[in-house]
């Protein structure tokens, strides 16, 4: 008999066929009962008739407990009012492990608290809607992929473990290497990639980023995954539309392929619908005063706390470029608007909703002395750079690039309250099992 994936049983409506899978949820009476079965593309509901089956299996089906291990087989019928739009009328089963009622499954369709439900993460999984998130952020990385594969990107990976902060020196994770050595998990690839964009010309990393910052902001993780890409001879200009570009086209790919996860997760998708090209842009003192217009405490200078980032971005339904931040509030490494030194040419993007800084980047400074002294102002220890600076000497550029979140953008996505779902298993401040 031929094994299906629930998701295909529109193409085997009227044959019979087997499903291997877990028991989701049981309802039954005397004399029929109805398994929902769950194999990890959706979930199906199956009908037991006492009559249509032998005594002992029917009773065996009746009782099943949830998660148990089984294989069902029958008829796919369509069915307007099932889920899934299809059912399956159960010829036969066989169970590979009843969970024992004396220690059931853990998660009841009753409500949890949240940490219980993230101390079991690991079962939590199986569930509706963090199945549906898990299945966004696949499609969103693989929209992520196919977008810089289609755009002359080569993908290069970058290190882990790393001689020195990108990001500032205060958020650095330090791991004992070997011997007397100290090394930092990686915050982010970017420096790395300046040094393949020089060699490939445009390229993106893609991995996993951390920071050690003691957050407890529902946009925080210590350990995420960041594309990054960046381009040889591109200007802040550049950047900003690179980025536009991937975020219509990722969106897109959700739209298209993942309408049955959203509709579990019960998106309001018009708000997806909603995001068009070219997105609004505005400065930094635009942004400031902006702020300071709706009520925040904000002064030019300073860096936009989570509320400000919402207060921003909910005057848009498309995600907004702030560009031009004070060079005190940023990384090392921009470089300064010609016209205004004091402010440099990055860029972050605000994702609407209120779901905060999604993408930061912009364009990185290419004049070696400049460099050299941005390093000493930020007491960066200028021996772990000496290959950084050797690009400044060896046919340097204007290049730049930025760093999306895979997970910010998830939970925007799906529409979530807390980033700490659109993973896995998440890394946070209280959190490291399981
Ligand atoms: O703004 P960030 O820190 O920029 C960089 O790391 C640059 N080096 C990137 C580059 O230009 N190549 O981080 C970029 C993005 C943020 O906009 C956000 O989406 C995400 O990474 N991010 C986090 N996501 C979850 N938890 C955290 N703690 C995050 N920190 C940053
Ligand atoms: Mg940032």
């Amino acid at each position: 008999m031929q094994r299906i994936r629930i998701e295909d049983a529109g193409r085997h409506a009227g044959e019979s066929v087997e499903i291997a899978g877990w028991l989701y949820n049981l309802r039954r009476s005397g004399k029929i009962a109805f398994p929902l079965l769950r194999d990890g593309t959706g979930i199906m509901q199956c009908v037991a008739v006492k009559s249509a089956l032998p005594e002992e299996l029917f009773e065996t089906l009746r009782n099943l407990t949830q998660e148990s291990s089984l294989i069902l087989r029958g008829r796919i019928r369509a069915e307007q009012r099932a889920p899934g739009g299809y059912e399956m009328d159960v010829e036969g089963a066989e169970i590979l492990q009843r969970v024992p009622e004396s220690d059931p499954y853990p998660i009841t369709p009753k409500e949890h608290g949240i940490e219980f439900l993230m101390d079991h993460r690991h079962l939590w999984l199986r569930s509706r809607r963090q199945h549906a998130v898990l299945r966004v952020r696949h499609e969103v990385i693989k929209g992520i992929r196919d977008y810089f594969d289609s755009h002359g990107f080569t993908l290069i990976d970058t290190p882990i473990f790393t001689p020195a902060a990108c990001e500032g020196t205060t958020t650095l994770f330090e791991v004992n290497y070997f011997e007397d050595e100290k090394v930092f998990l990686t915050q982010s690839g970017q420096l790395y990639n300046e040094a393949t964009a020089m060699a490939f010309g445009k390229v993106y990393c893609f991995g996993p980023t951390f920071r050690a910052e003691k957050s407890k902001t529902r946009r925080h993780l210590t350990e995420f995954w960041m594309v990054e890409p960046e381009m040889a001879y591109a200007t802040l200009e550049d950047v900003k539309q690179a980025a536009e570009e991937l975020i219509v086209f990722v969106i897109g790919r959700v739209l298209e392929n993942r309408r049955r996860e959203l509709e579990t997760l019960e998106r309001d998708v018009s708000r997806l619908e909603a995001v068009r090209a070219p997105f609004p842009r505005m400065s930094y003192d635009e942004a400031v005063a902006l702020l300071k217009k709706k009520g925040s405490a904000i002064e030019w200078g300073g860096d936009f706390g989570g509320t400000d980032e919402t207060l921003i971005s909910e005057e848009f339904s498309s995600p907004v470029m702030v560009d031009r931040y004070p060079a005190a509030v940023k990384a090392f490494y921009f470089e300064p608007d010609p016209e205004r030194p004091e402010v440099v040419l990055g860029v972050d993007i605000l994702a609407p909703e209120g779901y905060g800084e999604i993408v930061g980047g912009g364009q990185r400074i290419h004049d070696l002395s400049l460099l050299l002294r941005r390093l000493e102002e930020h007491n960066l220890p200028r021996d772990a750079f000496n290959w950084y600076l050797d690009l400044r000497k060896f046919g340097s550029v204007p290049h730049g690039g930025f760093g999306m979140g895979v997970e910010r953008f998830v939970a925007w996505m799906c529409g979530l309250e807390h980033i700490r779902e659109t993973i896995a298993f998440p890394r946070m401040l209280y959190r490291t099992r399981p």
